[in-house]
């Protein structure tokens, strides 16, 4: 595995200096680990999710879409387990007045000497480890009442077992089939950290497979391949994932079964995405706590059943992250070192840039015209500030794959340059032919360059 330049540090400094994703709140002073997505932020974290949507419901026809109530019932998560058990043992310190996740002390920093862990400094005043609900609560109406209180959901899945009925009704779907969901969830977190990999508020790509109970192992094992293959397939380095299975010890109260999807973090090996086999344990809850039927009949032959859930649940934003680690790339360009970000074509925030090489003599009206030739199918950039280099460098950063350069060629013979930002080699093709060109390159298979140092 070639030593990777990257650091925890550099993607957060990155992603401050181009406006990607930065503290949010700021202006009061931050509030801790909450974080605001800007332009470019939103358009990879939006073809992270979009790629995720187009695996399951335009290359499948065995999966529909779902998009729920972030307040439920509260009822629904007696039912789901989260009241009784969603919880994280803590630990606070008297002297320091910080607050640790029982579990992690040996990742934690003491807050009285950081060069230690808690407990391990003479002033250290760890009182006993108590559990801590990560479920924000609120009310709903204006009195805070009996009965007014719920809670923000933890995890997208719960909405969709509400669901399930409706989904045998109007969708006309049978096992196997699945119901995807994309959105916010909200966790409490003790110990939130690394940048956008653990936050307070994160979203959710959450998957729940249907299937009779006797094919659960198979399906299980059907969406560990299917999802791990997505990552690789959107450019994520084969070296840097890998599939762990969960010791019994580490299962949920739901799963029978667990794999992660993990990736090789700049804090080492980390949870991409959980891929669990539930069993019946949802649809049977929820059935025993509404007291509505929730299983299946099979019209064929009369057999009445709780279908097991197979469920692929990734973080939008841990894969946003993953995708910008490993990216994030450091080379020398005319004795300058410059930062460029390796993403994948589909993934990157801005496909193309067109720049005019000068700001005049007819360069910025026809770079324009290009720009509004293109932009019905891909995102397009017209930059004219600066230095060509300095642009070029700006596109680097973000990782836009090809900047086209309009220069004093292109108003003699109708061409222009198209410049890669992996291979920095430079083609001239006819203005006429550039479209087809772009969209030729951009549905072409790619792997990091990252690959071959
Ligand atoms: N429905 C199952 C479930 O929620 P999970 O392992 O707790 O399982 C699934 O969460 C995924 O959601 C994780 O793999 C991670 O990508 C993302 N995730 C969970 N907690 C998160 C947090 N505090 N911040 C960012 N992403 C988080």
């Amino acid at each position: 595995m070639a030593t990777d330049v990257v650091t925890m540090d550099k993607i957060v400094a990155l992603c401050k200096r181009r406006g990607i994703i930065f503290p949010s709140s700021e202006i009061y002073g931050g509030i801790g680990s909450s974080y605001d997505y800007g332009h470019y932020g939103v358009l990879l974290k939006n073809n992270v999710k979009a790629q995720w949507w187009h695996s399951l419901l335009q290359e499948r026809d065995d999966v529909v879409a779902l998009d729920s109530a972030i307040i439920q019932h509260p009822r629904t998560w007696e039912a789901s387990g989260h009241v009784a058990g969603f919880t994280d043992p803590l630990i606070d310190c008297r002297f320091c007045k910080r607050r640790f996740s029982a579990d992690k002390l040996d990742q934690s920093e003491c807050g009285h000497k950081p060069s230690v862990h808690p407990g391990e400094a003479p002033q250290c005043d760890l009182t006993d480890s108590r559990n801590f609900n990560l479920m924000f609560e609120t009310t709903v109406g204006p009195v805070k009442e009996d009965g007014s209180t719920v809670f923000l959901r933890p995890e997208t899945a719960q909405g969709i077992f509400l669901n399930f009925k409706h989904y045998l009704q109007f969708a006309r779907k049978k096992p196997p089939f699945g119901i995807a969901q994309v959105g916010k969830s909200f966790r409490n977190e003790i110990t939130p950290g690394n940048f956008v990999f653990r936050t307070r508020e994160f979203e959710q790509m959450e998957l729940e497979f249907f299937v009779p109970p006797e094919d659960a192992p198979k399906w299980h094992e059907h969406w560990l391949k299917t999802r791990f293959d997505w990552y690789v397939r959107l450019g994520l380095r084969q070296d840097h994932l890998r599939l762990r299975p969960h010791e019994q010890a580490e299962l949920a109260h739901y799963a029978v079964a667990t794999s992660d999807v993990e990736y090789l973090f700049p804090m080492g090996w980390s949870e991409l995405e959980g891929i669990a086999n539930r069993g019946d344990y949802d649809l049977s809850r929820h059935a025993k706590y509404s007291g509505e039927k929730l299983d299946y009949v099979d019209t064929a032959n009369g057999r009445r059943y709780t279908p097991f859930v197979i469920e692929p649940s990734a973080g939008a934003d841990r894969a946003t992250l993953a995708f910008l680690v490993d990216a994030y790339d450091e080379d020398e360009i005319d004795g300058e070192t410059r930062v460029v970000l390796r993403l994948h074509p589909q993934i990157a925030p801005v496909k193309v840039a067109v720049l005019p090489l000068i700001k005049k003599a007819g360069q910025p009206e026809l770079a324009r015209e290009i720009q509004h030739s293109l932009r019905e199918d891909m995102q397009v950039e017209y930059d004219e500030g600066g230095a060509i280099g300095r642009r070029y460098r700006r596109q680097d950063e973000i990782g836009t794959p090809w900047a086209v350069t309009v220069d004093h060629q292109s108003m003699e013979d109708h061409t222009v340059t198209i410049r890669d930002r992996d291979s920095l080699a430079q083609d001239r093709v006819q203005i006429d032919s550039l479209r087809d060109e772009l969209r030729r390159r951009l549905a072409a298979p790619w792997h990091s360059p990252k690959l071959e140092d």
